[in-house]
This record gives C-alpha cells, structure tokens and sequence, in this order.
C-alpha cells in the first residue's frame, strides 16, 4: 500500500453526508428482521447484495425505503446508529453530521421519538466510549408534499435539543427546492440550520433555489454546480461547502467513470469540496473507501487530500473552538507524518 494510503486510512476525518438507514448492513438487516418476526423478500445476505445495482436515483431509493422496514424498536436504531459508529471510528472519523429520514419511519406508524430515541442515545454512547462528537440533521423527503414536511416539522419541535438542521432529500427531478420554501423558513425561524440535496440529479437552477429561497448553510452533492459558472463563482464567494460522495455518484451513475469525477475540477475551482459516504452499506463503502476512490482515480495529491480533510471540519456544524481543536489534531497527525 503506498505511503498516501495510509496517510488517509489515518488522518482524522469529519463525515458531513451520511444517512443512518443508509449504513444498514444486510447482515444487520437479517438479524433485525428476525428480531422483528419481518420476512424479507431476499433469502441471503448475498442475494441482498447483488440486488444493489441501480442506474439512477429512484432505483436506490426504492430500496433503500423497503429495507428500513426492519427497523421497528428504539433499539433497532440505537443498534443501527452504534453499527455505523463503530465502523467509522475504525476510520478514523472523529466527528460525524448524521440525516435521518423520520417521515420514512412515521410512515410506517414508527412513533418519532422511538426513531429520535435511539438514534441520539447512541451518538450519546459514541461520545463518551469512542470519543466521536456529533450532530443529527432532519431531511424532509422531497417527494412528499410541504404539509406532511410542516407536520414533521411540528413533531421536532420538543426535540430541538437533539437537532442542529433540517435537510432535503430523496427523489430530486421534479421536486424542486422551491417546494419547501416556507418550510424551510419555518425552520430557520426555529433556529435550525438547513442544507439540501440538489445538483446531484437535478439541474444547477436546483442549486441556485436552495441558496437563494432555502437560505441553505451547506450544499449536498452539488455536482451539476459546475455546469454553470457564474454560480459556481457564487458557491466560491459565498464559502458554502459541497458534501461529495464518490461512490454514490459512481453507483447511481451520475459519474460513470471515476476517472471523470468532477471533485479535481471543484478543487480546482476553488469550491470547498469535502468527502462522504451518502449510504454506505448500498454504496459499497465508508469514507476511508469513498477517499481512495478519489485518490486512485484522480491521482490527488497529500495537499489535496489535507484540503479535503480541513474542509471537512470547517464545514461542520461546530463552533469555532470544536473546530481549531479538530484541525489542530489533523496538523499534528500531519506533521507526525514521515
Ligand atoms: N440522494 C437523495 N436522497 C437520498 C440519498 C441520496 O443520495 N440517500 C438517501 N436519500
Ligand atoms: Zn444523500
């Protein structure tokens, strides 16, 4: 393994894009199904796996929707959400911003506190035992309508201790930012900070929505920015942060080539790209995977690889203390580094 690989597999990461019902393992599937007297549609782990192929977006989703079905108990997510830990802190992730999809849960008749419960209670044991900070973000899902987002919404409120944001995500084209425009003032209003999925299959005018009427704090995805320029100046001078996810870009097609991503060129422009794993058990791969992805393909360089990384903890949700702190430990791995 050459020298650059271990130094990524080492360094001290912050993850800004991860659903938590994204990490869910099928081996962690079976046993919850089974726990849940559920029967699921696949007889094996291995059969689970090779249904992953997807062409673009809603075939993942469809998916991903049918396998968060196992989760029932708080425990189901507690289990999930300390699963996900684990395996990040083996990373070498030291801080993690995690969306959660409550209306695919409620849904179901999945009480929101049960899915908040376990979810937190785990983040909070991520603290004290694996010493991994954290901050949980809501997403709406785009393609239900604004009433059902205000109701989630409205169903958050007693939890605004446990939430730093709200998001938008799931099926992109024809869901458009502006569709959640007052809800998402709603949210400012209630001193949550916002990003939004958009440019990842939509159009670059998705973007400029999620800026201009859902006043968003950070981008995610944000890739088709580059089709145009003058707002791919705006990301530059306005600062906001992308959160790129390699293999889901590779898996859902977008880049079909990962010798083609466009995360050189982001850096090239100056975008303040960052790196992250979107759904890492339907994606094949964590973020240690999702940056050598890039590396490999790219051939990135260590002070590519060190922007990437400092990117990723400006961009968090911490204060500016937390945040020095955070880059001060990347530099002294940095500087350990022979
Ligand atoms: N895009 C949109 N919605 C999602 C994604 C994604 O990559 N992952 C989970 N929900
Ligand atoms: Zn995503």
């Amino acid at each position: 393994m050459s020298n650059l690989k271990k130094f990524i597999e080492g360094m001290p990461k912050a993850e800004l894009h991860l659903h938590i019902e994204g990490s869910l393992e099928p081996e962690l599937m079976f046993s919850l199904a089974q726990r849940n007297n559920i029967t699921l549609p696949f007889s094996s782990v291995e059969e689970v796996r090779a249904a992953y192929e997807f062409s673009e977006l809603q075939d993942f989703l469809d998916i991903y929707y049918q396998g968060m079905g196992v989760l029932q108990t708080e425990q189901d997510f507690y289990d999930l959400t300390w699963a996900y830990l684990t395996k990040i802190h083996s990373q070498n992730v030291i801080h993690t911003e995690i969306f959660f999809d409550p209306q695919g849960h409620t849904d179901r008749g999945i009480p929101f506190e049960t899915v908040i419960g376990g979810i937190h209670k785990a983040l909070q044991d991520g603290q004290s035992k694996l010493g991994i900070s954290s901050h949980i973000i809501m997403c709406f899902l785009r393609h239900l309508s604004e009433e059902a987002a205000l109701e989630t919404l409205e169903q958050a409120l007693p939890h605004k201790d446990k939430i730093i944001g709200v998001g938008l995500d799931s099926s992109e084209l024809g869901h458009p930012p502006s569709k959640f425009e007052r809800v998402f003032a709603r949210a400012k209003q209630e001193g949550f900070l916002a990003v939004a999925h958009a440019g990842e299959e939509g159009p670059p005018e998705y973007v400029g929505e999620a800026l201009d009427l859902l006043k968003i704090d950070r981008l995610d995805h944000g890739n088709r920015s580059l089709e145009d320029d003058a707002l791919t100046q705006r990301l530059v001078s306005m600062q906001i942060a992308l959160t790129v996810c390699p293999l889901s870009n590779y898996k859902l097609a977008g880049v079909k080539d990962m010798r083609k991503h466009p995360l050189k060129k982001m850096l090239d422009k100056n975008l303040k790209a960052t790196i992250n794993s979107d759904d890492p058990a339907y994606f094949g791969g964590y973020m240690n995977e999702n940056y050598l992805a890039v590396f490999d393909a790219l051939d990135l360089s260590k002070d590519e690889i060190m922007t990437l990384a400092k990117n990723g903890f400006n961009a968090t949700f911490c204060n500016d203390a937390q945040k020095t702190e955070m880059l001060a430990q990347l530099e002294s791995f940095e500087s350990q580094w022979t």
